[in-house]
């Protein structure tokens, strides 16, 4: 009988009463070598987990939260941070300081400059010497330099989605310009987001959130080398709580087939084991649908080009809690670790949900 591998990594997950918190205890409990350490949270230590996470009761029967004190004094070799930005970028350095690898969530090591993390989040970084090291949390980019890694940054889940859109067009130097839309769900705004999440107010509605500038463009025109102006992105506030659904009108800068297109999702996402590329048929899914990735890091890639061959829907669908934040965010942490990259990652998804 083959033995089963030891959960000999001890972890700490911070904001660990969020949702993406909640996603990371998730992903952990079946995490065959990560142990939970401590779930640190401001408000809730002392109280069981369970309490914050029903769903989750039944795997940590003797778990409470811990304070942050407490958080620092534990000892553990990756410390996931699911808080909100600043208060993320103060705790890493402690957390760094220990000994102990992070791989953040927030938004405060995606960006490389501190002069675009002022510009975009409005405030100076608490921790601008460590945005060097700092490696950007998608492993299909990033994957050589996450291994062995101190730092690694979370993904924007809009930015995430517009990227698996747009990568391979942008590496075929195709893109004249790119109008990205992102349809979302309301665990996007986190467990504790303000009055534009309550239910009365969003159930139902088709809002549009930013129509033309949202703070992701910084990362997704940072990662796919482009420059600002050629893209304007919007996102849209739809009836899902998980998932988002990216599509990227672009206007490209000569004709291409429909082949030249393959080639370049085959380019980009071939051998990735969590991307695939949904079929030319039945056209109704053609542009993927994120029911389709519900509960998984899964990624699902499509296009759909017009008859003259200049203008390209470049879409993909994620679960924004996994391959848009918890999901991404082990995938890294097992690279950084030296473990297989898809260790408790490697969910099917939910249908129908
Ligand atoms: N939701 C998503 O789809 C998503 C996707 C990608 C990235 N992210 C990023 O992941 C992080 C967490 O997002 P979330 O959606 O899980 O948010 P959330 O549900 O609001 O959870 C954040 C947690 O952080 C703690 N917290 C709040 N303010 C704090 C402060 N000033 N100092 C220390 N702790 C604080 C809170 O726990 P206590 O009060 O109990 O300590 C809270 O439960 C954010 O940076 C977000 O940008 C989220």
């Amino acid at each position: 009988m083959s033995e089963l591998p030891e959960k000999n990594i001890p972890v700490t997950i911070w904001g660990a009463t969020g949702f993406a918190g909640g996603e990371l205890l998730r992903i952990i409990a079946n995490h065959p070598h990560m142990r939970l350490a401590g779930a640190v949270s401001r408000s809730s230590a002392g109280t069981p987990v369970g309490a914050a996470h029903p769903h989750l009761r039944h795997v940590y029967p003797d778990a409470s939260f811990i304070s942050p004190e407490r958080g620092l004094d534990t000892e553990c070799d990756m410390a996931f941070l699911a808080l909100p930005h600043r208060a993320s970028a103060e705790t890493a350095k402690r957390l760094l300081g220990g000994g102990a690898k992070v791989v953040d969530l927030s938004a405060d090591f995606r960006l490389k400059s501190a002069e675009e993390y002022l510009k975009w989040y409005d405030a100076e970084h608490p921790s601008p010497e460590l945005l060097g090291e700092a490696v950007y949390g998608l492993p299909e980019l990033h994957r050589e330099e996450m291994k062995g890694a101190r730092l690694i940054s979370g993904v924007g889940c809009n930015a995430a989605a517009a990227i698996f859109a747009l990568l391979p067009i942008a590496r075929g130097g195709l893109i004249e310009e790119a109008r990205v839309e992102c349809r979302v769900g309301s665990s996007e705004s986190g467990a504790h987001g303000g009055e534009g999440s309550a239910h009365p107010f969003r159930s139902r509605s088709l809002r549009v959130v930013s129509p033309f500038v949202h703070r992701h463009m910084a990362e997704v025109t940072q990662e796919l080398g482009l420059p600002f102006e050629k893209i304007t992105m919007g996102v849209t506030a739809v009836e899902l709580v998980r998932g988002i659904q990216c599509v990227a009108h672009v206007k490209l800068n000569r004709g291409v087939r429909e082949a030249d297109i393959w080639k370049l999702l085959r380019a980009a996402w071939g051998g990735e084991r969590f991307v695939s590329t949904t079929p030319a048929k039945p056209a109704h899914l053609r542009i993927p649908d994120p029911r389709f990735v519900m509960g998984s890091n899964r990624v699902l890639t499509g296009f759909a080009l017009s008859e003259d061959g200049t203008r390209l829907l470049a879409a993909s669908a994620i679960d924004n809690l996994m391959k848009g934040a918890a999901g991404s965010a082990v995938q890294s942490a097992n690279i950084a670790l030296g473990l297989e990259e898809s260790e408790g990652v490697d969910m099917t998804p939910v249908y129908p949900a």
